[in-house]
C-alpha cells in the first residue's frame, strides 16, 4: 500500500484527506516537485528544494523547509515505499481557506503533500535499450510565467492531451514568433552541426533540474559544445537530433515531429554521448 505524507503525517494514500477549501484544488495555487531515485539515490535533490524554495517566493508562499527536511521526508517515503525506481512528488500549496477569494489569505497554513511513484528503469546510454519519441507541435498557450513549477497546470496537460490524441509521447511548444520553448512536460533541445542548442532559461520554459545538470556536464566534459539561445521551429525541424528532458526521462531522442524524421529518423550519436556523459555525473547533484 501506497504511504503518503500529508501535514506532518504519513497515512496510507486512501486515507489522505485534503479540504474541498483548499486554494491548491480552487486555484492550483501551489508549487511542486518531482525527484528520481533510484535504489534510494536522487537525483538532483538540492536543486529540486532551491527550485521549490525561489517558486515559493515567487508567489508569497511563506514557507520554507531546509534540504535536511525535505530528505527527511523522502528517505522516509523511499523506506515506506519500497527503494525501487521512484519520483517523489513534494507538493505545498497556500492552504485551505474559509471563503473562496483571489486575495493571498493572511494566517492561513500551508498545506505539504508528498508522495512516492513508481518509474520506468533508470535510463541507460543505450540505442537498442532507448525507444525514440514521436512528437507533434503546437503553439505555446500557457501563461508567461513558466519558469514557476506551479501546480496549476491546465496549459501544460491540455497541450500533452492533444500531442498523445494523436499517438505522440509529447508535444513541442512555440511562441509567437515561431520559436520553440519546450514541451508540455519537458526541456527541449536541437543538435546541429555538433552543437547541442536549447532555449535560454527565461519566463518561456520550465528551467529544469535535468538541464541544468545535462548542460553542467557537457560543458564540464568539454567535447560537445553548448549554446543556449532562441530556435526557431524551421532550425527544429532541420536538425541532426532532437532531445527532450525531464527528471524521471534523463535524456529521450526525438525521431518524428509531426510526422516527419528527425534527421535520418535514427538515433544520433551525440544523444548517446550526452546520455552517457548524464548517466556517469548525475549523482553528483
Ligand atoms: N515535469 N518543462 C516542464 C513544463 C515540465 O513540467 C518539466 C518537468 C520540465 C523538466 O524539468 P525537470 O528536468 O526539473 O524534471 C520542463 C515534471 C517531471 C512533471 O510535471 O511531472
Amino acid at each position: 500500500m501506497s504511504i503518503v505524507f500529508l501535514d506532518d503525517s504519513y497515512v496510507p494514500m486512501a486515507e489522505a484527506k485534503i479540504s474541498p477549501m483548499d486554494r491548491g484544488f480552487l486555484f492550483g495555487d501551489g508549487i511542486y516537485e518531482v525527484v528520481p531515485s533510484y535504489d534510494g539515490q536522487m537525483v538532483g535533490f538540492v536543486p529540486h528544494v532551491e527550485r521549490m524554495n525561489n517558486g515559493l517566493a515567487a508567489v508569497d508562499i511563506a514557507f520554507r523547509w531546509s534540504t535536511q527536511q525535505w530528505k527527511e521526508v523522502c528517505d522516509n517515503l523511499i523506506e515506506k515505499n519500497g527503494s525501487g525506481n521512484l519520483a517523489l512528488y513534494l507538493h505545498v500549496s497556500r492552504g485551505a481557506d474559509t471563503r473562496r477569494f483571489h486575495a493571498y489569505p493572511e494566517g492561513v497554513e500551508p498545506t505539504v503533500f508528498a508522495f512516492a511513484f513508481e518509474i520506468p528503469a533508470e535510463p541507460v546510454a543505450d540505442k537498442s535499450k532507448v525507444t525514440g519519441y514521436k512528437v507533434t507541435t503546437e503553439r505555446d498557450l500557457r501563461w508567461e510565467r513558466c519558469q514557476i513549477k506551479s501546480t496549476a497546470l491546465l496549459g501544460n496537460v491540455m497541450h500533452f492531451q492533444h500531442g498523445y490524441e494523436q499517438g505522440a509521447n509529447e508535444t513541442l511548444l512555440y511562441n509567437e514568433r515561431n520559436e520553440l520553448t519546450e514541451a508540455s512536460a519537458c526541456n527541449a533541445y536541437i543538435v546541429k552541426n555538433g552543437v547541442v542548442i536549447t532555449p535560454p532559461a527565461d519566463n518561456q520554459i520550465l528551467a529544469g533540474i535535468t538541464r541544468h545538470i545535462l548542460l553542467d556536464l557537457l560543458r564540464k566534459e568539454g567535447s560537445i559544445p553548448v549554446e543556449e539561445r532562441a530556435l526557431t521551429m524551421d532550425e527544429v525541424f532541420d536538425a541532426d537530433e532532437v532531445w527532450v528532458t525531464s527528471s524521471s526521462k534523463e535524456v529521450v531522442p526525438v525521431i518524428e515531429i509531426d510526422g516527419k524524421a528527425v534527421g535520418d529518423g535514427k538515433i544520433g550519436d551525440i544523444w548517446l554521448a550526452a546520455q552517457t556523459i548524464y548517466s556517469a555525473g548525475k549523482l553528483n547533484y
